[in-house]
């Protein structure tokens, strides 16, 4: 298998691939078997012109492509068209490709929410790494020219059967508004140690170490004086 010589994004210099990254398409839906939204060159070459697609090449072949597509008035986006040359699957080259869409989606369309429909399991663990989310439908655009890509799928009946609620696809949702939870990070025992030390120097807890240290020397002479009192208080 050949290196990829460039990963970068599309442009006019790639229109005369927009032809063989649909046929490459097309095959692996038929494959497949699942059924794919079909893509039209003229589609294809449109994202490469608008700067929305990411394409692998190499010995001068596409051998990877994936584009942006908004959805809603640009609320939504979706990174669509995911494909990868038969020779260069399971090398990394779909994480590569996704890793630089998302990139792109993010910095073209900061606000907006990315989704992704997909019955692909590599392309559910990509998009979990990047921050997806799984959700139902009711939860992705409601673009209707959206959902109109599906008609060419093989399974657009369930789609339509269910009221749009769910397919075999699955749903995944990366919502800039909801950053991913930071773990909080749990001091070591040297620092825990080093807190302590400086807690048990704190003037202000010292002074109420002193004053404790005070009451409790208080109490227990009043325990002791009360302790011999009551020894002495006749019992008949
Ligand atoms: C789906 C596709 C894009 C994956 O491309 P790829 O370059 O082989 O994927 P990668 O090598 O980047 O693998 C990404 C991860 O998925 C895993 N993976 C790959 N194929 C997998 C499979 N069939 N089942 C489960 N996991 C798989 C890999 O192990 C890797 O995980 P890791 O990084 O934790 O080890 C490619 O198979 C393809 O083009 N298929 C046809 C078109 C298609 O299905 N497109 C998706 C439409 S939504």
């Amino acid at each position: 298998m050949s290196e990829i010589t460039q990963l970068t994004i599309a442009g006019e210099a790639h229109l005369h691939f927009a032809e063989e990254i649909c046929t490459m398409m097309e095959q692996a839906a038929q494959q497949r078997g699942t059924g794919i939204a079909k893509r039209s060159p003229l589609y294809v070459s449109a994202k490469m012109l608008e700067g929305k697609a990411v394409i692998a090449i190499s010995n001068g072949r596409p051998v990877g492509f994936c584009y942006i597509e908004t959805w809603g008035h640009g609320m939504y986006v979706a990174n669509s068209g995911l494909i990868v040359h038969p020779d260069f699957r399971n090398t990394g080259l779909a994480r590569r490709i996704k890793e630089e869409i998302f990139k792109l989606s993010r910095k073209t369309f900061p606000e907006a929410k990315i989704f992704g429909i997909t019955t692909s399991l590599a392309v559910m663990k990509i998009n979990s790494d990047l921050g997806y989310k799984p959700v139902t439908f009711s939860e992705l655009t409601t673009d209707e020219d959206f959902w109109k890509g599906c008609q060419s799928c093989r399974n657009y009946d369930i789609l339509t059967r269910t009221d749009r609620s769910h397919c075999l696809c699955t749903g995944m949702l990366y919502d800039p508004d909801k950053k991913p939870k930071v773990e909080a990070q749990k001091p070591s025992k040297e620092e825990r140690w080093e807190r302590f030390k400086r807690f048990m120097k704190f003037e202000g807890f010292k002074e109420g170490a002193d004053r404790l240290r005070q009451k409790i020397k208080n109490k227990s002479n009043n325990l002791k004086s009360n302790k011999s009192s009551w020894l002495k208080i006749p019992l008949f």
